[in-house]
């Protein structure tokens, strides 16, 4: 069909309008053209719809941050005079033919997005960039790894992976891209995922009050739009769209403790001792590149580490596992196994004449391993096979930007891109997520059925499936321990559930009161560990005087007795993207009080804890309580939802609250994640109004044999209106290491509880309900939870309720 073109709109440099001239339509796509645009219109999913736009014949294919297995669905569309419209059940889009634009609309017909009516997408050059109109009070979240605030709303980003050493608050760009963001207003929320490898730029009102926009250097336009009912829904979707994060080892949700860097043996071997000797619960020593000869990637200095396999092994002894630094530059060095192989193989990233680049980094001239060539893919997995025989489970992907000194890595540099042939201009983006995915895929089949646990700096969007990221190289003040949290919480939201921050701070020299802020923080982020750079303080939780390191003690404690609720918490990522620390935009999406800067760095970690980030010189600070109630989880002081309050929180206490009808397993004290806990779990339920089911996780922690069906996995549901709590009958074949539950219930009154029952036959309480468990009190060791009145009795797989009529 042929629609009376209109002229378009151009200057010298811009391709801004242009109306369709023809358009086909089957049942799996729309495909149209403009005088300069080839057009494409997909479904994914009933909430998701894939645009292209490209100037040549052919689109691009990027793929690598899609996940494999996506399907597109087939669509059903409707031919108007001015439009055609695609409906998915959730999403209509119109396809407004003169000029050609997009307008997507919701189940009820009210705009969730759509194009600025004269620019749409357009080039300015080879730049290619969609406007989309900026709706009343539209705010902006996501976009992974970003500093500045959580309502990125009148603020501009780049992509362009960048090593950038002690980062400013609103330094960018850093190190990951993830080029993914939400839109969000009028009670309604969407997605979209630009996927782009060239640098691309999103400004949100910045600098302009017409529109919100995306570009990409060079490339089609190529996006996804999302549109569910709410912020969680997209991430699920989002999440399924990149791909999920795989079940991280239980070890590495363990306290890990780094350094720039530990060495010789002797010193690692001592720090490790110092944990167990001084009760401080740790499961990992991380390796820096000094480990290395002279910084060489699978090498070891001989006089520093004399034989790796033995202090490995009185680790493992000591229940440590050990990461090792592992940096892409490959030492230009006759004689060096690593490097001679790899020119034998031609693995390394070339100049346009063949010849191997060479940038300079820690070992001095290096090539570096194209990863997105298959041939290096495997020849990584066969040098990575030395770690494993040491076993070694662990791999820190640094300096992955690519790093090198002078930071300009040169454009022209060629990448096989498995075959599709690319540059520096679009492989950049995407080096990190292809190390972290070839460290991954080489540890796996290393690893011979073991989990590996992989940590990346650069990434792009779908890094998730490879590694967690953390966020490089911070600095040791009170300003950047609160940006990281609200970077972390941003990771969360841009499909990445695995994110940390070097806790105390990489750069500079953190105070006591600093450190021991950032620790008791840091207990609840998904990626824990200490970090910090050569010459300075290390960041062991002894360093910074005996104060701290007694609270640095109690969080980190605190941290592997909520370890069932945070290793469930990871099974639900793992399985829906919903992520560990979430920001209270997921939530609390349209209570405009959570995006004030006052409040916006708040988080729930899990479905249940809320945490109020505070800086480490306030000993009270006004938190703002979102709907609901809420109590202090080491008080059991209520606070009301939707209220602004002062709440003390001395050295000691991070301000942290459970929500009310919380359900959340704790277990004995362990000293590591190798440790068995004893076979009592801890079930602490907080009464509330409203009904809640939470989904229990277990398994061994560290196989796949969850993959077939080896895993405990039950609801645990709150009914309030019922006075019951049922345990819904297990799944899966592994066998819990917990025979019985002590039932805590917290903000009951004893009468309540009086007709304590429990509606199976056979089946009783091994102790009726007492009043006052001191044992109770031990989440913090300087507070008391009065009058906490619990119930035991023996798990068993079936289903079966407590009733309190
Ligand atoms: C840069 C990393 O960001 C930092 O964490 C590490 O200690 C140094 N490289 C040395 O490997």
């Amino acid at each position: 069909m042929i629609v009376e073109e209109r002229k378009n709109i151009t200057s010298s440099e811009s391709h801004i309008r242009g109306s369709l001239l023809s358009y086909q339509l089957d049942t799996f796509g729309f495909y149209g053209r403009t005088e300069f645009k080839n057009i494409c219109l997909e479904v994914y999913e009933e909430g998701m719809i894939r645009v292209r736009i490209s100037r040549k014949e052919k689109f691009d294919n990027f793929h690598y941050a899609l996940d494999n297995n996506l399907n597109q669905k087939s669509i059903d569309y409707l031919e108007k005079e001015d439009s055609i419209v695609i409906s998915t059940g959730k999403v209509e889009v119109s396809i407004m033919k003169a000029p050609f634009r997009l307008v997507f609309r919701n189940e009820k017909g009210e705009i969730i997005n759509e194009d600025d009516s004269s620019f749409g997408t357009s080039w300015i050059g080879e730049q290619v960039t969609t406007y989309k109109k900026l709706q009343p009070d539209e705010k902006f979240i996501g976009l992974g790894e970003k500093t500045g605030p959580l309502n990125k709303k009148g603020h501009g980003f780049q992509n362009w992976n960048t090593d950038h050493f002690g980062y400013g608050t609103n330094t960018d760009p850093l190190y990951c891209s993830i080029p993914f963001y939400m839109g969000i207003h009028n009670n309604m929320a969407y997605g979209i995922y630009l996927n782009n490898s060239y640098k691309t730029h999103f400004n949100f009102g910045a600098s302009n009050n017409r529109f919100s926009s995306f570009s990409a250097d060079a490339g089609d336009m190529d996006y996804f739009f999302m549109h569910y009912d709410s912020v969680n829904e997209i991430i699920g979707a989002y999440s399924r769209l990149t791909g999920k994060m795989s079940l991280p080892p239980k070890w590495s949700l363990g306290y890990q403790q780094c350094r720039y860097s530990y060495y010789p043996e002797a010193e690692v071997l001592n720090t490790a001792q110092n944990f167990r000797d001084k009760e401080i619960p740790a499961d990992v020593i991380v390796l820096d590149i000094h480990y290395m000869e002279k910084y060489k990637i699978f090498t070891w200095d001989k006089e520093r580490f004399p034989c790796p396999e033995t202090m490995i092994n009185k680790l493992k002894d000591l229940g440590f596992k050990v990461v090792v630094m592992c940096d892409p530059g490959i030492k230009v060095e006759e004689g060096y196994a690593t490097y001679e192989d790899g020119l034998d193989k031609d693995v390394f990233i070339k100049y346009p004449d063949g010849t191997n680049y060479e940038g300079e980094v820690w070992p001095g001239w290096c090539h570096f391993p194209d990863f997105t060539k298959p041939e290096t893919r495997n020849w990584w997995t066969e040098q990575l096979q030395s770690y494993s025989d040491l076993g070694i489970e662990g791999f820190w992907n640094d300096m992955n930007e690519i790093a090198t000194w002078g930071q300009s890595l040169p454009e022209l540099i060629e990448f096989d891109f498995d075959g599709a042939k690319g540059t520096t201009r679009n492989a950049r983006n995407i080096y990190g997520l292809m190390m972290a995915k070839s460290t991954w895929e080489g540890a796996k089949e290393n690893l011979n059925g073991k989990r590996p646990f992989n940590l990346t700096r650069a990434g792009f969007a779908g890094i998730q499936k490879y590694a967690a990221v953390w966020t490089g190289d911070n600095v040791a003040s009170d300003e950047h321990m609160l940006l990281g949290m609200r970077m972390l919480n941003s990771m969360g939201l841009s499909g990445v559930p695995f994110a940390g921050f070097d806790a105390g701070g990489f750069i500079g020299n953190a105070s006591e009161n600093l450190f021991a802020r950032w620790i008791s923080m840091a207990a609840f982020t998904p990626f824990f560990r200490g970090h910090s750079n050569v010459n300075t303080k290390s960041s062991e939780p002894w360093t910074h005087g005996e104060h701290t390191e007694e609270i640095s003690r109690n969080y980190i404690s605190l941290r592997y007795r909520l370890m069932p609720y945070i290793y469930s918490a990871f099974q639900e990522a793992s399985e829906t993207g919903t992520p560990v620390n979430r920001s209270l935009a997921i939530d609390y999406t349209f209570d405009d009080n959570i995006y004030k800067t006052a409040y916006e760095n708040e988080f729930l970690f899990g479905g249940s804890i809320l945490v109020a980030p505070v800086s480490s010189e306030k000993e009270i600070e006004k938190i703002y309580f979102p709907q609901g109630e809420w109590y202090d989880l080491f008080t059991d002081e209520k606070y009301e939802g939707n209220n602004e309050t002062l709440v003390e929180c001395p050295m000691e206490k991070l301000p942290v609250f459970t929500k009310a009808s919380a359900i959340i397993p704790v277990q004995s004290q362990v000293y590591s994640n190798q440790e068995t806990p004893n076979e009592q779990l801890e079930i602490h339920l907080y009464k509330g109004e409203e009904s809640n089911s939470y989904v229990y996780y277990e398994d061994d922690g560290d196989s796949y044999a969850f993959e077939s069906g080896e895993y405990y996995k039950r609801s645990i549901s709150y009914q309030p209106d019922k006075n019951k709590l049922t345990f819904g009958s297990t799944q899966g074949t592994f066998q819990s290491a917990f025979k019985e539950v002590k039932l805590y219930f917290h903000g009951f009154v004893t009468d309540e509880l009086n007709s304590l029952a429990i509606d199976h036959e056979d089946y009783h309480f091994i102790s009726p309900l007492s009043n006052f468990d001191p044992i109770a009190t031990d989440l913090h060791k300087d507070y008391k939870i009065k009058d906490l009145a619990y119930t035991t009795f023996k798990l068993i797989n079936n289903e079966f309720s407590i009733n309190w009529k």
